[in-house]
């Protein structure tokens, strides 16, 4: 597997916490490399824009609320096998589901306060990365 790229977010539950940096020591010691990085407070247009595929379901009201209140940080990894590798060590999107040692099972309060996301496909990385970040501010 060649390497890859993947958009990765430390929610507001995490960044309230002050746990970002714990965080990113587990995505480094999975074999991640972060090659961008910035906190930013999404506006609600944002996190529509982000989460377009979620319109409908019955969080989406309260998933936009919660990643609207409070800073987050938007990360670009690369690695190898980025993507699945990014989702094994954050595990199940259900904390109470999630694998020992993963940021979720470790982090993670419920269903909308896990702590982390990571694109779940090649497609949603390269959408992901393109809504978050200018080609200027990736350093690979
Ligand atoms: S689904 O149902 O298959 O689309 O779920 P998933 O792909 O895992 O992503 C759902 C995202 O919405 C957040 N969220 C919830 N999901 C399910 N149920 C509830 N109640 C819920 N509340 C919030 C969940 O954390 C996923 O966020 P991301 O940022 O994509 O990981």
């Amino acid at each position: 597997m060649a390497s890859e790229r993947t958009l990765s977010i430390i929610k507001p539950d995490a960044t309230e916490r002050n746990i970002s940096g714990l965080i990113i020591a587990r995505l480094e010691g999975a074999g991640l490399r972060v090659i961008a990085q910035k906190r930013v407070w999404w506006k609600k247009k944002d996190a529509q824009a982000f989460y377009e595929m979620h319109k409908g379901q019955d969080f989406y009201k309260g998933l936009i609320q919660f990643m609207t209140s409070g800073p987050i940080v938007l990360q670009v990894l690369e690695g190898e096998d980025a993507i699945a590798r990014n989702r094994a060590v954050m595990g199940r999107t259900n904390p109470v589901d999630a694998e020992p040692g993963t940021i979720r099972k470790d982090f993670g309060v419920n269903m909308q306060r896990n702590s982390v996301h990571g694109s779940d496909s090649p497609e949603s990385a390269k959408r992901e990365i393109g809504l978050c970040f200018k080609k200027s501010e990736i350093v690979g």
